[in-house]
């Protein structure tokens, strides 16, 4: 049988783990799968747009199991009632294709994100005495309150100044973290008034243009930007110049060079995969001064370790239920009985 984990047995999972909880769970599943990079068949995603969107298929195995994510993104979804971002994946057993897990992955989508986001930064950002207390977080959407708390938890982030050109969004991120009061929320006037003195700047907006969001003026020494909403052709969020003013750290090359905000870049400018500095065969951050930008788009190994870490957590807890995805008792060649 094959376990189906819906919108409300994962909520059921993230609310009894508390999302500092699971993120940090997460983050440490990514960390494993991420540190076994060469033992994957990875490949970029299988992308169909429109001028409204963009649907998109995300493969990627090792030699015991497969997953895959459906995911969209159609930034103009909020105006009729639906996610910007909705998706569901499956996980698979590579011996014989059983597929052990249906997923939710909508939920898990930001959960993921954020918990990649703040891995990436924990190995790039600034550290210790210097560390990174205080972000900008622009684009006040459905990811927002997860990088935020992501950030909280594993960084010790403990200010927040936060802008979204819709004033509703930002009424929303600041009730809804009004539940953390070790997180300080700030409102900006604006996206510069957010920036200044802002250790990290997250962006996390959705337009389905070359917006350049962060512009060169806004930069500060040290500064390690997070930018998350950039991830499509034609969808950016940071100005070329920002780009060429810092050191770039990237989840898959090949794919990031299609949606990162790097699309702008010819294909010589040199970026860092992200793995490559978990492992400790390439340098993070070379100085305090340094800018540091992730350019973070959403890699298949992300939703890989999520589901992973579903699976293993639906199986120990009895989370979701079991369900014939595919035809279970009888004789395997007589499929025609389901017929009859
Ligand atoms: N990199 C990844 O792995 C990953 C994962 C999930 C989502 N995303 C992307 O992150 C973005 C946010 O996703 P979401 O689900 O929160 O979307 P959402 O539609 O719920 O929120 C986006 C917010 O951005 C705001 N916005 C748009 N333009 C802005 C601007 N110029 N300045 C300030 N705010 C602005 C909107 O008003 C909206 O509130 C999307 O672009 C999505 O595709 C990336």
């Amino acid at each position: 049988m094959t376990r189906f984990v819906d919108v409300q047995a994962l909520s059921g999972l993230v609310r009894q783990m508390g999302i500092a909880g699971f993120v940090t769970a997460l983050a440490d599943t990514l960390r494993e799968d991420f540190l076994r990079w060469p033992d994957f068949d990875l490949s970029a995603r299988l992308a169909s747009h429109t001028a409204l969107g963009v649907i998109e298929l995300m493969p990627v195995s090792d030699a015991k199991r497969f997953a895959f994510k459906y995911v969209n993104g159609h930034p103009g979804n909020t105006a009729h009632g639906l996610p910007t971002v909705m998706a569901f994946g499956v996980l698979a057993e590579v011996e014989t294709g059983y597929p052990v897990l249906l997923s939710e992955l909508t939920l898990t989508t930001a959960l993921r994100t954020a918990a990649m986001s703040a891995l990436a930064a924990q190995a790039v950002a600034r550290s210790g005495s210097k560390g990174s207390r205080r972000m900008a977080l622009i684009g006040n959407g459905a990811q927002a309150e997860f990088q935020a708390l992501a950030f909280h938890a594993l960084l010790g982030v403990d200010e927040l100044r936060v802008y979204d050109i819709d004033p509703q969004a930002t009424d929303k991120l600041v009730h809804n973290l009004a539940a953390f009061p070790a997180l300080r929320v700030h409102r900006a006037a604006g996206i510069a008034d957010a920036v200044r003195g802002s250790d990290i700047v997250t962006t996390l907006t959705a337009a389905k243009t070359r917006a350049a969001i962060i512009t060169p003026d806004m930069l500060a020494p040290g500064m390690h930007l997070n930018a998350v909403g950039g991830d499509c052709p034609g969808k950016t969020e940071l100005h070329p110049d920002v780009l060429r003013a810092a050191r770039v750290f990237v989840e898959y090359e090949p794919q990031t060079r299609v949606e990162g905000d790097i699309q702008q870049l010819d294909a010589g400018f040199a970026v860092t995969e992200i793995w490559r500095v978990l492992a400790g065969s390439a340098p993070g951050r070379g100085s305090d001064a340094e800018i540091t930008v992730f350019d973070s788009v959403g890699f298949a190994l992300e939703d890989y370790s999520a589901l992973r870490l579903i699976h293993r957590l639906a199986l120990e807890q009895g989370v979701g239920r079991d369900i014939e995805l595919v035809p279970a008792a009888g004789s395997p060649k007589d499929l025609f009985r389901l017929t009859r």
